[in-house]
């Protein structure tokens, strides 16, 4: 038996080559990968050589066109825990699903001319929630987690000191509005979640998105009120033009049903859905809530001035599950949100989440997690056809990684969703993406071998979960920096890597909204032009030299 063992032993030594870091056997893809070509141009210089020089034709080109202007429009693509993985993964299904073996494939803004890497981190915690880093891409202050609109210094669940004036913040859409440019917010969660609000409300708390929240905290709604009331009557969430998600619940009392069955959350008897519209009659204005996707193919053509759509009772559904007859598609409530929007001329901010990439890794969905970036992807694409690159700023970017993880050395083209082409030391199969923590975990035997996966019933269905090193009811965020993309005036402004509170910052100066330095603005362009003066005048004093 030792015998026996020790000459397996040696047989893996003898076959292992390369070093104890890169063994070769995992290094050389064994077989070639089935049903998806290599482009055959790939294995020549050429091809690679015209690749780099045609991408570097057109940053020439970028650099060389003259953009003086300012970014009238900017339009904000958040994508909630998005991270540098889920990115580069859904990039690979994207061309995939195209029948190609995906690697080479580009997401709407991977072709973006800016790209940039900021540090999510927020006051107290090392890895941000949704709330923290909210209020940081969209208001320019990092705060403790759970808080939106405020601070630093309000702690979480501290009602009386998030209604102190000098700890609450404002966001991008405030200063739009200030210079007389519109806002709107479109979502795929609930309206009330925690990255929507952060374009307009101020809380010590997250959760409090009814009325029934405050109270059951023990606060007075007087002081503290929720974010759906907040939405619907406070400033600058009364006064956005669009308003798109999910999450009925909160607009409606406990004693009602919505549209679709779902019973309302307040106890205070209001039907907001109703005072948005008393509010807007009120004030002699065209409006209309609509809560379906016929409704909204109704209306695209020719849409009132205010519109407030709220297509489900909680967060809107994943695509890949969504009732196609009641679910309008990201990218088509960002398409109506830009027409309609568009009629200002001053210009507008719009805030676009896809919401829901963050729900489907929390529940180790790896799945369902890419196809949500691929149908943010969707709507950045469709933003970027309806909106003119001179005077409309794209950002797109996340708010928080996650832990996903992108294994392995499979061979080109190996399916993205699918086993790794090698197997752990105990010969069991692992997949190219799989997950630090969550509900996935699987039972191992006393032995430590891992349970092969592949053998599971539902293996591969949509709501199949990656399998994860250690267990959690929900897969914890990551604290990994995450990317910004940039494109319109002013996008060079993106590069490097800085903090996410310098993100509304960068997109202010490039709008000349708000406090602060300004693309724009007077003392700016006169310092320009003297630096330029100044970088010239070496040249000039040669011409006069050789003149004279
Ligand atoms: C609605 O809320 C009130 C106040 O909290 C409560 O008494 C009542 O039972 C609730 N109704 C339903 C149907 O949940
Ligand atoms: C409301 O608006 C309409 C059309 O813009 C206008 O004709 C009407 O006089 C307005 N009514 C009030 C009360 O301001
Ligand atoms: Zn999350």
């Amino acid at each position: 038996m030792l015998t026996l063992l020790f000459v397996i032993a040696a047989g893996v030594v003898c076959t292992f080559a390369g070093d104890r870091y890169h063994p070769e056997q995992y290094m050389e893809p064994r077989t070639e990968p089935v049903g998806r070509l290599l482009r055959s141009s790939e294995t020549t210089t050429q091809f690679w050589v015209e690749d780099a020089q045609a991408a570097l034709r057109q940053r020439h080109t970028d650099g060389l066109r003259h953009r003086s202007g300012h970014a009238r429009n900017v339009v904000m693509f958040l994508g909630d825990g998005m991270s540098v993985p889920t990115l580069t993964a859904a990039r690979v299904l994207l061309g995939q699903r195209q029948g190609q073996t995906g690697e080479e494939a580009n997401l709407a803004f991977d072709k973006f001319p800016t790209t940039g890497l900021v540090k999510t981190y927020c006051v107290n915690r090392q890895v941000a929630d949704s709330a923290c880093s909210a209020t940081a891409y969209l208001c320019g202050v990092k705060g403790n987690a759970g808080t939106i609109g405020v601070n630093g210094a309000v702690p979480r669940h501290d009602c009386a000191a998030s209604t102190d004036a000098a700890r609450r913040v404002q966001s991008i859409a405030e200063w739009a509005l200030a210079d007389g440019r519109d806002a709107g917010i479109v979502t795929t969660t609930r309206i009330t979640h925690a990255s929507p609000a952060g374009v307009y409300g101020k809380t010590a708390n997250r959760n409090w998105e009814t009325d029934a929240d405050v109270v059951n905290a023990g606060h007075d709604t007087e002081r503290c009120p929720d974010l759906a009331h907040q939405m619907i009557h406070k400033h600058p969430g009364n006064k956005f033009k669009v308003i798109f998600g999910g999450g009925r619940r909160a607009f409606l009392p406990n004693t009602t049903r919505d549209e679709e069955g779902t019973r309302g959350r307040r106890t205070d008897d209001r039907n907001l859905i109703e005072e948005w519209q008393a509010d807007k009659a009120a004030r002699n204005v065209s409006y209309k809530y609509i809560w379906n996707r016929a409704e909204l193919a109704e209306l695209a053509s020719s849409p009132p001035e205010y519109l407030l759509g709220l297509f489900e009772g909680t967060h809107m559904r994943y695509h890949m599950e969504a009732d196609p007859s009641t679910e309008p598609t990201l990218a088509e409530l960002t398409e109506v949100a830009i027409r309609s929007l568009s009629r200002n001329e001053r210009g507008f901010f719009l805030f676009v989440e896809g919401g829901r990439i963050d729900h489907a890794h929390h529940d180790n969905f790896a799945r369902l997690a890419l196809d949500e970036t691929i149908e943010m992807s969707k709507a950045v694409a469709r933003a970027a056809e309806l909106l003119d690159e001179e005077d409309s700023l794209i950002v797109v970017t996340a708010d928080h990684a996650h832990v996903m993880a992108f294994n392995g050395y499979s061979p080109r083209g190996q399916d993205i969703l699918g086993t790794n082409k090698d197997r752990d030391r105990n010969g069991v199969p692992y997949m190219t993406l799989s997950y630090t923590n969550g509900p996935g975990r699987r039972v191992q035997d006393a032995n430590d071998m891992r349970v092969d996966v592949t053998q599971e019933d539902n293996f591969g269905a949509l709501r199949w979960r990656s399998h994860v090193d250690f267990p959690l009811s929900s897969e914890t965020h990551g604290g990994d920096d995450v990317a910004v993309f940039a494109r319109g005036p002013h996008h060079a402004i993106f590069t490097g890597l800085y903090e996410q509170s310098h993100i509304p910052h960068r997109m202010a100066y490039a709008a000349c909204i708000g406090p602060g330095l300004h693309a724009c603005s007077a003392a700016h362009s006169l310092r320009g032009s003297l630096l330029a003066a100044l970088m010239l005048l070496p040249t000039l004093v040669a011409a006069l030299r050789s003149f004279f």
